[in-house]
C-alpha cells in the first residue's frame, strides 16, 4: 500500500526542523481568554491582539452580542438545513437585506463562509469553456473556485494593469470572461488599482468580481470597500465579502445588481449543499452590518492607527510591504522563516500577537509578520506595540 501521506513529508520535515530549534509553534497558539477585540490572555499573559482582522472591533459590541443571544433564545442553536430546504429563517433574509442596504445593491446572497462565497460564485458563473483572468496573488478561495468550475485560468502579474489587458486580448472572441480582483491584498496590505483594471476589463467585454474581504467596513466613504473609494462600485458585477473580519462573526456573501442573480440560489452547489448559518450568527451579522453603516469616526481612527504604526515601524528600521499605509494591514518583511519565527515568538513574549505568514500563502516566497489593526486599538496601545517591536527586533537582531 502506498502511503497517501508521503506527499506531506517535505512540510512535516520543515515543521519539525522549526520546532526542534526550540521556537513556540506559531500555528498552534491558544487564546485562553479573550477580553476585548484588542486584548486576550495567551500562555497566561495579557496579549495585545494585532493579527485578528477584527478591523472594526465588532466582536464585543453590546448590541451585536444582545442580538445573538436573543436569536439563540428564540430560534435555537442551529438550522440543521440548507438554505433551499429548512435553513432559511427570517434572520437570513434580514442579514441579506442589511447587505443590500449597506452596499445599495439589488441582490445579496449569504454563504456559510467567505471561502464558500468565492468557491460558489466563481465556480457557478465561470464554467468549462469560460476564462477567468485573475491576479496571481489571489486568495486560495478564489483559486479553489476557479478549479471547482473547471474554467480556463489565466493569471496575470500582481496589480499589473497592462498584463491584465494583454491576457484579456488573447482570449478567443466570444468566450465568457470573468476578471477576479481583490480590493486589499491581505499578505502585503496593498490595494488594487481597481479603477483602471475594471475599465480595462469592461473595454474587453469581461464581467468583474471583486473580493472586498479586507476592505469592507473600513475603506470607502460608507465602508463599501476599495471599489467605492475609487468611484467604480457601479461597474463591478459581483462583490464578495466575509463576516469574519470587519463584521466580527462568521459567514460570507455576494452582492450584485445582475438582474438574473437570484438564480444562483438554485444552481450554486456550495450554497445548496451545506447547512445555513446559525440564527445567532446571522443576527449578530445583521446588527453589525447596520452599525458599520454609521461608523465614520471609527474608520477615521483606524486610518490614524494604520498611519501611526506604519510610520513607527519604518522609523525603527523594519522593511514593510508597502511604502505608504494603504489599508489596515501592515506587513513586516522578515529575511527568512527562522528569523520570522524567532521574531514572532519574541513579540509574543513581549505580549503581542501578530500573524506569521509564509509560502505558499505569501507572494515571492516571503516570510511576513502581518499586523492587522483594529479601530478599537487606542493611541496608547499603538505606542505599546511599537515599544514591543523595538524590543523584540533588537533581541532577534532584526533591527539595530
Ligand atoms: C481575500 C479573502 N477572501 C476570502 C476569504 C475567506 O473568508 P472566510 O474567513 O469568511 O472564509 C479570506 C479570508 O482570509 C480572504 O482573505
Amino acid at each position: 500500500m502506498s502511503d497517501l501521506f508521503s506527499k506531506f513529508d517535505p512540510i512535516i520535515e520543515l515543521r519539525s526542523e522549526l520546532l526542534e530549534s526550540g521556537v513556540t509553534d506559531p500555528f498552534n497558539l491558544v487564546m485562553e481568554k479573550v477580553e476585548s477585540p484588542t486584548v486576550a490572555i495567551c500562555n497566561g499573559r495579557r496579549t495585545i491582539l494585532l493579527g485578528t482582522y477584527n478591523y472594526m472591533g465588532m466582536t464585543f459590541d453590546p448590541d451585536v452580542i444582545a442580538a445573538g443571544k436573543k436569536a439563540l433564545d428564540e430560534f435555537g442553536s442551529g438550522t440543521t438545513g440548507s438554505r433551499v430546504l429548512n435553513g432559511t429563517y427570517v434572520g437570513h433574509r434580514a442579514v441579506e437585506q442589511a447587505l443590500k442596504d449597506f452596499y445599495a445593491m439589488d441582490h445579496a446572497m449569504v454563504f456559510s463562509t467567505g471561502y464558500q462565497a468565492n468557491l460558489g460564485v466563481i465556480s457557478t458563473i465561470a464554467g468549462k469553456d469560460d476564462y477567468i483572468v485573475l491576479d496571481i496573488d489571489s486568495h486560495a478561495s478564489i483559486y479553489d473556485g476557479c478549479a471547482l468550475g473547471n474554467a480556463n485560468i489565466v493569471p496575470f502579474r500582481h496589480n499589473d494593469i497592462e498584463a491584465l489587458e494583454k491576457r484579456l486580448k488573447r482570449i478567443p472572441e466570444g468566450a465568457g470572461k470573468l476578471v477576479v480582483l481583490e480590493g486589499v491584498y491581505s499578505m502585503l496590505g496593498d490595494i488594487a488599482p481597481l479603477k483602471e483594471m475594471v475599465a480595462v476589463s469592461k473595454a474587453n467585454g469581461a464581467m468583474v468580481l471583486v473580493d472586498e474581504a479586507h476592505s469592507m467596513g473600513f475603506i470607502g466613504e460608507h465602508g463599501r470597500g476599495v471599489a467605492e473609494a475609487q468611484g467604480i462600485i457601479d461597474d463591478v458585477d459581483f462583490i464578495i465579502g466575509t463576516f469574519s473580519k470587519s463584521v466580527g462573526t462568521v459567514g460570507g456573501f455576494c452582492v450584485s445588481n445582475h438582474p438574473k442573480f437570484e438564480i444562483l440560489r438554485l444552481v450554486c452547489r456550495p450554497y445548496v449543499f451545506t447547512a445555513s448559518l446559525p440564527p445567532s450568527v446571522v443576527a449578530t451579522a445583521a446588527t453589525s452590518i447596520r452599525k458599520l453603516m454609521d461608523s465614520a469616526d471609527k474608520r477615521a481612527h483606524l486610518w490614524e492607527n494604520s498611519k501611526r504604526l506604519h510610520a513607527g515601524l519604518r522609523q525603527l528600521g523594519f522593511t514593510l510591504g508597502t511604502d505608504e499605509p494603504q489599508s489596515a494591514i501592515i506587513a513586516v518583511i522578515m529575511p527568512d522563516l527562522e528569523t520570522g519565527a524567532a521574531m514572532w515568538e519574541a513579540l509574543l513574549d513581549e505580549g503581542l500577537y501578530v500573524n506569521l505568514a509564509r509560502p505558499p500563502a505569501t507572494p515571492a516566497g516571503m516570510t511576513l509578520l502581518r499586523c492587522s489593526l483594529c479601530a478599537l486599538h487606542s493611541e496608547e496601545q499603538v505606542g505599546e506595540i511599537l515599544g514591543m517591536f523595538a524590543a523584540a527586533g533588537r533581541a532577534t537582531g532584526c533591527i539595530d
